[in-house]
């Protein structure tokens, strides 16, 4: 198993090709597939904002069109360490929720939580089936 900071640095290396030039807060995440697979993904921001993807659904979204359905952590990395946005949490319930999610700043200080922590209680798919 790849060790969570083999991760975190594989995201800050995603990071770097961020495409942020309207808010300047680059993202980068790195996500670790069951097959030991890591896919990178950063923010990809457009002169229309709402059409901007964040890091970690640039990342999942990736790994879904390379064929790849079971994922073990996602580690995503800021300036600061800002913490996965509400959309990108519903992104990552969906498709790893039994993930593990390192966040970390751009020095590699990083800490550890998982996706029901940060989004319990999230919406399913079995509620769309009356
Ligand atoms: N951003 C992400 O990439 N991931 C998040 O979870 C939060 C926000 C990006 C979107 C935008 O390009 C910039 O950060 C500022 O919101």
């Amino acid at each position: 198993m790849l060790s969570a900071q083999a991760l975190v640095e594989q995201a800050l290396q995603a990071r770097q090709k961020a495409y942020a030039p309207y808010s300047h807060y680059l993202v980068g995440a790195a996500l670790l597939t069951a097959g030991g697979l890591i896919i990178h993904g950063c923010n990809v921001e457009n002169a229309s904002y709402g059409a901007t993807i964040c890091a970690e659904r640039v990342a999942l979204t990736a790994a879904v069109a390379q064929g790849k359905r079971e994922f073990v952590a996602l580690a995503v990395a800021t300036q600061n360490g800002g913490s996965p946005c509400g959309i990108c949490r519903q992104v990552m319930a969906e498709l790893g929720p039994t993930m593990v999610v390192y966040i970390t700043d751009e020095a590699g200080n990083f800490r550890t939580t998982t996706v029901a922590a940060l989004l319990p209680d999230w919406f399913v798919g079995e509620n769309l089936a009356t």
